[in-house]
């Protein structure tokens, strides 16, 4: 019996050893076969038990026994640690936790003033169109009745690219161009978007802003149909009180041309320090369509007439929520952007 239990132990050790050497699962499993399997070479050892004598057998059927229970733990012990196991018990992944809320964002706030103005301006039948960024000095000057040599150029400081062949349009009022270019009076559209200067920036300037152009044209159109449209539009925007003035100005596409103000929304107009004391507020500028416009995109200035107005985003935000720094809207601080 004893070089029975002597072979028994021989393979015991042999069979720790190898799962000791296993350093993956599927070659553990492969041992496990080759030992415990039901083929394996325990059983085989089970099966000799008939050559023993009899009195020897329940002896060395326990043996065999010991050495099974025993390999079967350690074949355990091997399986779970070769099991990956999370760095942490704390870190462990469990599915039934709430996932990470991601927080949901919200228009900038001059999107939002760009939507706010737009909306007003569709109640009174205008369309929403956009041109392009980069434009050619044709669209944002000549054709707008600034002729190279005219000195109004000046106070349109101008991005310019590639040599002079592009610009960054310095104004919206390109759009009333490329829409009257390609549609047939009557129209009316307002024209939101991004302008460049070359500012120096500081708490009110900006190389680059945004603006909404207006232009309506149709037979008829006098300045007391812009007086009108402005006076629903700057009561939609800043409140049924709200008081406009037309300030005679110089612009080079419409003649005659204003400036308009709006009664200050702080004081309404009694004068405080947001108005200078005057109780008036710039917002924008606006008048008749010059002929020369008209002419330059092949309307008959003597069957047309037509207003056009264009305001600064920004600076009707800034107002509207009482910012005093342009350069919040665009450092993307969200402890700023949040509120809106
Ligand atoms: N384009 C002008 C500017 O940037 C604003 C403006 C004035 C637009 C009068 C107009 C207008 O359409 O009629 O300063």
């Amino acid at each position: 019996m004893q070089p029975f239990l002597d072979r028994l132990e021989q393979l015991c050790q042999e069979a720790l050893q190898q799962i000791q050497n296993a350093a993956e699962p599927t070659v553990l499993e492969n041992l496990r076969v080759q030992y415990l399997g039901r083929k394996g070479k325990l059983t085989e050892f089970t099966g000799q038990i008939s050559q023993i004598p009899q009195a020897d057998r329940p002896a060395v059927g326990e043996a065999i026994n010991r050495v099974k229970q025993r390999l079967t733990t350690v074949f355990q012990e091997k399986q779970t640690s070769l099991i990956p196991q999370p760095a942490s018990k704390q870190f462990a992944f469990d599915r039934t936790l709430p996932g990470i809320p991601r927080p949901i964002g919200h228009l900038h706030p001059l999107t939002q003033v760009i939507e706010q103005i737009c909306e007003v301006f569709k109640e009174l039948g205008f369309v929403v169109v956009e041109g392009p960024e980069i434009e050619t000095d044709y669209y944002n000057f000549s054709a707008l009745n600034i002729p190279a040599d005219h000195p109004s150029r000046d106070s349109f400081d101008t991005f310019y690219l590639e040599g002079g062949k592009y610009l960054l349009r310095s104004q919206t009022s390109t759009v009333q161009v490329r829409v009257m270019e390609k549609t047939k009076p009557p129209l009316a559209i307002v024209a939101p978007g991004k302008v460049f200067r070359p500012d120096a920036v500081d708490a009110s300037h900006s190389f680059m802003f945004h603006q909404i152009e207006g232009l309506l044209v149709d037979e008829g159109i006098s300045f007391a149909h812009l007086k009108g449209a402005l006076d629903f539009f700057t009561k939609r925007l800043f409140g049924s009180q709200t008081k406009i003035r037309f300030r005679p100005h110089y612009f080079p596409f419409t003649e005659p041309s204003a400036e308009v103000d709006v009664s200050c929304l702080l004081c309404q107009g009694k004068g405080c320090s947001v108005c200078g004391r005057k109780g008036w507020l710039e917002i924008m500028g606006a008048g008749m369509v010059h002929p020369n416009v008209f002419r330059a995109v092949g309307y008959n200035p003597k069957k047309y007439t037509g207003f056009a107005f264009g305001m600064g985003v920004e600076r009707i935000a800034m107002l509207k929520y009482g910012i005093d720094d342009i350069r919040l809207f665009f450092e993307n601080d969200v402890r700023f952007l949040e509120q809106f």
